[in-house]
């Protein structure tokens, strides 16, 4: 048997400090450090822990080149039990009997990321959190909170008083889209009982995910074109809807054709129940009322094809999401309704709902939209009055 080591891993000591009562009542700070080492890797899913020995020969081990077990018992048991962590990947043995191979037991999935944003995306990636709780476990939840326990901010804008060269700007009267923009509030307070129609739903999902015509420079090579700008114009995005209340649709999940402008029921791996919604947001109850959840799920490979091994492509999709999300905001204002994005969601619950292998397509981000409940219970941002008129329509 031979073996190599994983792809793409990073190495990290990990300082874990404890309470030293000894040291504390001899006059030291009580504070005593061990430094835990832990390797990251974009196939796992967990960190794994490993001793120095360990570490030591993951870092000369190549991921390139097979290497022979090393002859004396030690070596052998410490790259067994590499094996066994999954961070060294064994060479299969030619069958005996057919004479095939030997067959290399890839490392799976990592295709063309750049190591480093494999790793970040695949462990920041979140299963069963419930982001208010920790909120309130940690009283981060009012602005009150925020200042109380963090102090304030850097300045929301850095020059307040006038600079010397500073030209003034005319004033422009706000055009349709600016006043339209103006009314985009997000939304936290929904209508648990009020369905959104047909309609309103394909003109959200015309304005963003929609394309519009296509292009083939090459065979094979197709280009989207749609309301949004796209980097490499590769348009990786796909919305998936969670579908709780539209007018004519079945409650359930969805993927959207960009093309056909179609709806394609999708049959969930788990059963979808009443608490889908706050699983996939992470407990954000103020968003689960939303008539329809649109989950931007990002087809990796796609941006790859193009940007291999490129460390701007992670962040490039990242803004993709974030031109969709304002595009769907500014859909949904349009047809009276509110809207929101989050970022704080279940990655891992909604790729083992809707089978998605991690690396290859992902979920980044959660819009919604629906109609406005008629009391706000849960704050929003709107001193513009956009969504919320003052009492007696002042
Ligand atoms: C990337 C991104 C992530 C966000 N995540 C959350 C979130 O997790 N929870 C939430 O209540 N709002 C979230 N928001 C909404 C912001 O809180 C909101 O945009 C901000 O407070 C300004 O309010 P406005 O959108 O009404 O102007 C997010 C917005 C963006 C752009």
């Amino acid at each position: 048997m031979r073996v190599r080591r994983c792809g793409a891993l990073v190495i990290e000591p990990n300082e874990i400090p404890s309470l030293d009562i000894g040291d504390l009542l001899s006059g030291g700070d009580g504070v005593r450090t061990r430094v835990e080492i832990r390797v990251w890797a974009a196939h796992l899913d967990e960190y794994r822990r490993v001793s120095p020995a360990q570490a030591q020969w993951l870092l000369q081990c190549s991921a390139e080149y097979w290497q022979d077990l090393p002859a004396d018992a030690d070596s052998r048991a410490l790259v067994h039990s590499l094996l066994a962590l999954e961070l060294l990947v064994a060479e299969e043995v030619p069958d005996a009997e057919t004479g095939v191979g030997p067959v290399s037991r890839s490392t799976p999935g990592e295709g063309h990321w750049w190591p480093l944003a494999a790793i970040h995306h695949r462990h920041s990636r979140w299963q069963g959190v419930d982001s208010v709780t920790d909120m309130e476990r940690s009283q981060l939840v009012t602005a009150h909170d925020l200042r109380q326990r963090l102090g304030s901010p850097p300045p929301a804008v850095p020059d307040q008083g006038p600079l010397p060269g500073q030209i003034g700007l005319p004033e422009v009267p706000a055009s349709a889209l600016e006043s339209l923009g103006r009314r985009r509030v997000t939304c936290r307070n929904f209508d648990p009982g009020r369905s959104v129609s047909m309609a309103q739903l394909a003109a959200a999902l015309q304005q963003t995910f929609r394309a519009h015509a296509q292009l083939e420079p090459a065979p094979g090579l197709v280009f989207l074109k749609k309301n949004v700008p796209s980097a490499g114009g590769l348009h990786p995005m796909e919305a998936c809807l969670l579908v709780q209340r539209v007018e004519g649709l079945a409650p359930g999940l969805y993927r959207y054709h960009p093309l056909r402008h179609a709806l394609t029921p999708v049959v969930p791996e788990c059963e979808l129940d009443a608490d889908t919604a706050r699983r996939f947001l992470a407990g954000q109850h103020w968003f689960v009322d939303a008539a329809v959840l649109v989950v931007f799920v990002c087809r990796f490979e796609r941006s790859l094809w193009k940007y291999r091994n490129h460390r701007k492509v992670y962040r490039a999709m990242m803004l993709d999401a974030g031109h969709l999300s304002q595009a769907l905001y500014m859909a949904a204002t349009e047809c009276g309704l509110g809207a929101f994005v989050t970022s704080a969601i279940n990655e891992v619950d909604i790729e083992k709902a809707l089978a998605l292998d991690p690396l290859k397509e992902g979920p980044l981000a959660i819009c919604g939209m629906g109609w406005r409940a008629q009391e706000r219970t849960t704050a929003e941002l709107d001193p513009l009055q956009g969504a919320w008129p003052a009492p007696g329509g002042a």
